[in-house]
């Protein structure tokens, strides 16, 4: 007789990094060239049902909603093959993801689609494991979605194998009140994707100087956050992502993520700073939305201050938020 489908659903949150991972050492096992630093953001999560059925002839994917047959399938389909070599089964599961961010914004996804993808298909199966275990999971499906495991502020440390790379958590949520507004420049999809993007960083010749002085940043951008120093983490959050775009444009293709909007909000960003003791910096991911990190006082000024420079521009929000989690059965 054939066995009950076995399932579960999980949420896991997007997460901006103040310390890049740009870039791996092993590309398989997504072993990153650096430890890099994020903030997990309360307000854009994924939740997913995973179906473990034996019934299935291939696993199936929709997401929000629509039945996906492309790349987004056999990413999906890839990755849990790695997991059913690591839990010993062979049946296939029906995967069902609802992101409540709207998609094609450029807003990274990968993030809490695996880390909600990893949770809810080892706890269909009943599998319990450690945090770490889990995050050791999620990377395999996406270097940053390691880090939407844990809670609050987290540290990815590299490691120098597969099971020393895992994220680890900080600070709770709480801890300090920061909420990243997101200024959606461009809702194109990028041309170069983060994965494609990884394999080319050892091109730039800017790499090597990156990754020899991420520690060093990253132990003071965590001593900026635990001291809530705002001043001190700003200068070091805006370095580190003109760091990672440095080598960006100069990798083999050069990547150019920033659009024009994106450089005049950077520059604003650090005027209202500077001039106007709004406490406020930027950071940008593989693509052009600038990510406008400030203190919960601030925010609102903010807002109102990238809409008075870019009119129509749609801008999203989001203060600090909790790790991944799985969700009760109904
Ligand atoms: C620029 O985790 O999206 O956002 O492992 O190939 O899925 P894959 O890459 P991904 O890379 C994130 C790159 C980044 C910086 C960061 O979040 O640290």
């Amino acid at each position: 007789m054939a066995e009950a489908p076995q399932s579960a659903t999980a949420r896991a949150h997007s997460n901006i990094a103040f310390v890049k991972y740009w870039g791996n050492r092993d590309q398989r096992l997504r072993l990153p060239a650096n430890s890099s630093l994020s903030m997990n953001l309360a307000d854009l999560h994924t939740t997913t049902t995973v179906e473990w059925d034996g019934e299935l002839k291939a696993d199936t994917l929709a997401i929000n909603g629509s039945i996906a047959a492309d790349r987004a399938l056999k990413r999906v389909a890839d990755y849990l093959d790695v997991l059913r070599a690591r839990f010993k089964i062979r049946r296939f599961a029906r995967v069902s993801s609802m992101n409540n961010f709207p998609m094609g914004t450029g807003i990274a996804s990968s993030a809490s689609a695996f880390a909600a993808l990893a949770v809810a298909a080892s706890a269909a199966l009943g599998i319990r494991m450690s945090e770490r275990e889990v995050s050791i999971l999620a990377r395999m499906g996406s270097g940053s979605a390691a880090r939407s495991i844990p809670a609050g502020f987290v540290e990815w440390r590299a490691g120098d194998s597969h099971e020393s790379s895992f994220a680890q958590s900080f600070a709770p949520p709480q801890h300090w009140n920061l909420v990243d507004i997101i200024a959606i420049v461009s809702r194109e999809h990028k041309r170069t994707g983060s994965s494609a993007g990884h394999e080319t960083a050892d091109s730039s010749v800017f790499q090597p100087a990156r990754v020899k002085s991420a520690d060093e940043r990253l132990r003071s951008v965590k001593s900026a956050i635990m001291r809530r120093d705002f001043e001190q983490f700003a200068d070091l959050v805006e370095e580190d992502s003109n760091l990672m775009h440095a080598v960006m444009m100069t990798s083999k293709p050069p990547l150019f993520y920033w659009e024009p909007l994106s450089l005049a909000i950077m520059t604003a960003v650090r005027s209202w700073r500077r001039r106007d003791n709004l406490q406020v910096c930027y950071t940008l991911d593989a693509g052009p939305n600038v990510h406008c990190i400030c203190a919960a006082s601030d925010a609102d000024a903010v807002a109102s201050r990238l809409r008075a420079l870019a009119g129509e521009l749609d801008i999203m929000r989001s203060s600090a938020g909790d790790g991944a989690y799985v969700l009760p059965a109904d």
